[in-house]
């Protein structure tokens, strides 16, 4: 059996009386596009803020690539490799894609005018920005120094997802990323999230379009009132199989939880 290349056992997380982790279990695999579906509600979004380093679990234990974890900010999470674009997408509007791309992490100059004066080389970043862009195939965002405000929903969820590509050497988290965008812009997304298989890295992607889960997802963890109700593959599980577990018409027993996984 494979090791996870992200895991976690017994996550809690109480946000006041309100219990959005209730001990959950969680495992990506090396390679793998890991969809977490459920309802409304359900805890995804808390789940994964506990491995992208927003929040602390209260309790319960993480590891990536076989290291146990316990990250209390972003920047943890990124330094072992975990990059992640919010449900609310945390693009500055008035930046260029440039500087949103490097928000955090800006290129100095090279020699004295940077380590003294710190000055940031633009021309590099817009550089690096351009080749990530094209190595994604976002053909659509020719102009790199547009501000991020004059683009459509679908281009700023590509800076997002190209920023967090760019960073992340082992696992992606994209949270609801085609929520709020049209079809073409959508399958955009969607390849992108092939793109970084491809290039292999591990994907975790919430999304409630079952269609979209189903032609991209390698197994789907269905969360439930705080749990992980059941993780089944897209050729066992049919989707009215997982929206039947997702809304609780169907139950799996917990010893049966993992069955599909490798
Ligand atoms: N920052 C917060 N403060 C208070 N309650 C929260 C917070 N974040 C999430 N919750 C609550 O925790 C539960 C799970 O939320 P969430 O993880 O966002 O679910 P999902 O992403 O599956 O829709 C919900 O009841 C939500 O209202
Ligand atoms: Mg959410």
């Amino acid at each position: 059996m494979t090791e996870a290349i992200m895991k976690g056992r017994g996550l809690t997380k109480r946000f006041g009386s309100v219990t959005a982790l209730n001990g959950t279990d969680f495992d990506l695999y090396p390679g793998e596009v890991l969809a977490v579906i459920g309802d409304n509600g359900a805890g995804k979004s808390s789940l994964i803020k506990c491995f992208a380093g927003a929040h602390p679990p209260d309790d319960g234990q993480m590891w990536v690539a076989g290291e146990e974890v316990s990250f209390k900010s972003t920047q943890d999470a990124r330094e072992h490799g975990v990059e992640t674009v919010f449900q609310t997408l945390a693009v500055s509007p008035a930046l260029d894609i440039a500087t949103n791309l490097f928000l955090g992490r800006e290129v100095r100059k090279k020699g004295f005018m940077g380590t003294f004066f710190r000055q940031l080389d633009k021309k590099g970043m817009r550089r690096m920005a351009e080749q990530y862009l094209e190595d994604l195939g976002i053909s659509t965002l020719q102009d790199i120094t547009q501000a991020v405000e004059t683009l459509s929903g679908g281009q700023r969820q590509a800076v997002a997802v190209a920023r967090a590509a760019a960073f992340g050497s082992k696992v992606i988290i994209l949270d609801e990323p085609t929520a709020a965008l049209g079809v073409r812009e959508s399958g955009k997304v969607l390849d992108l999230v092939k793109d970084l298989k491809n290039r292999g890295l591990s994907v975790v992607l919430i999304s409630h379009n079952m269609p979209q889960v189903y032609e991209v997802a390698d197994r789907i963890h269905v969360q439930r009132l705080g749990v992980r109700a059941a993780v089944v593959t897209p050729d066992t599980a049919s989707m009215n199989d997982s929206v039947g577990i997702m809304t609780g018409a169907i139950t799996v027993p917990q010893e049966e939880q993992q069955l599909s996984a490798s």
